[in-house]
């Protein structure tokens, strides 16, 4: 990729995840951009706070970009930013008007037709419904261009956090997070950027030889694990056999069932299920019940202590178990009592609202 050295012709992007999992878009992000060619120099990560955004500053055609940031794994969205401006006063959304009618968004004319998508975050007397009809008025009034809200050119984000504005211009229409369209689907599904930054906790080096997802609903984990690692096994477990079917389905319509299985059983007897021949796991990955829509009715402390005595007799002596704990405090009281495995890292992720932890876990 070439480079202009130039700092002027910096794109700024606007990367969108989950809060938490800022620091793993960076890596990912680094790493794509260094495989590109593009040196440290290319590239500034502004100091900003704002939970769930990573705003990057590329020497870099958008042309080369886009496609490198559309296959970026750990976010929701790319948005190339285009304008930042405070939403101080009485009437901040006839500042949005006003800004947004004098603003030339790239891409937009009389000949194109655009939407406007907002996220809103902080507190405040109107909602992003407000926030999208008055950019809108701002841009027809400015650009003449006309809303189209299925067929558009042109998808711009006008998000308000805090007191700013920030606008932009959407690279991914749908969420890259959305990823797989799959045959078997279930609310409790986690987003696929969710499952790639577990894994990504999983793995220190190489590719694990296999991993085991032991509550594995939809397959989300493995069909992720499956995409990124070429050659990983994939096995799933589940105690709803529906699930298990299902998940099975949804390997088959990613091209994956010749590397997967999915089995019916219990997360908290994993070795008597499991096919011994693909044990000792490099990776143990898992998103258990939190006990909100699921598993309301769980001794989370016991329920936890077993899992983490059954995985401890399928783990690889390299191997990580990383999982997703709504109860931090039951978790780590079953760690201690559970014994055979070390905490090396929690994080806390926002997922709709709640903030479980992702524990990494490695054997003593
Ligand atoms: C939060 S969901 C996992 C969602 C999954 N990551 C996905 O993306 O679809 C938790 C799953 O654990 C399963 N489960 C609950 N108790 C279990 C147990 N004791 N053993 C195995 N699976 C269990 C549930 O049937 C459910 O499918």
């Amino acid at each position: 990729m070439s480079s202009h050295a130039n700092h002027d012709d910096r794109l700024t992007l606007e990367l969108t995840t989950n809060p938490g999992l800022e620091a793993i878009v960076r890596a990912e992000l680094t790493e794509h951009l260094a495989a590109a060619g593009l040196d440290t120099a290319a590239y500034e990560f502004p100091e900003r706070t704002d939970k769930g955004r990573v705003p990057v500053r590329i020497a870099a055609r958008e042309t080369e970009l886009r496609p490198l940031a559309l296959r970026l794994r750990s976010i929701h969205h790319a948005i190339r930013q285009v304008a930042a401006f405070p939403l101080v006063g009485d009437d901040p959304l006839e500042i949005i008007r006003t800004r947004l009618a004098a603003l030339a968004l790239p891409g937009l004319d009389t000949s194109t037709t655009f939407r406007v998508s907002s996220v809103r975050s902080g507190e405040h007397e109107f909602t992003s419904m407000d926030v999208q009809a008055a950019a809108g008025a701002g841009i027809q009034a400015g650009t003449g261009a006309p809303v189209d809200l299925r067929h558009y050119d042109v998808h711009v984000e006008v998000d308000v956090v805090g007191e700013r504005c920030l606008v932009g211009v959407r690279w991914s229409n749908h969420p890259l997070s959305r990823r797989f369209a799959r045959p078997f689907e279930r609310r409790v599904a986690i987003a696929a950027n969710v499952a790639y930054a577990l894994l990504r906790l999983a793995t220190t080096g190489q590719a694990p030889r296999s991993v085991l997802d032991p509550c594995c609903g939809t397959g989300t984990i493995l069909l992720e694990a499956g995409c990124i690692h070429p050659a990983t096994r994939l096995v799933g477990v589940d105690s709803d056999a529906r699930c298990v079917e299902g998940a099975a389905r949804n390997l088959a319509a990613y091209g994956l069932a010749e590397r997967g299985r999915t089995l019916v059983g219990d997360a908290r007897e994993l070795d008597t299920i499991a096919d011994a021949a693909e044990a000792p796991f490099d990776a143990i990955v898992t998103n258990p019940p939190f006990g909100r829509r699921l598993g309301r009715h769980i001794d989370f402390r016991r329920f936890y202590r077993e899992l983490l005595v059954s995985a401890r007799k399928l783990i690889a002596p390299d191997g990580r178990l990383v999982l997703l704990a709504d109860r931090r405090g039951l978790f780590n009281t079953a760690c201690r009592e559970a014994g055979g495995w070390h905490i090396r890292d929690v994080r806390i992720v926002e997922l709709g609202g709640i903030h479980p932890g992702i524990y990494v876990l490695t054997p003593t």
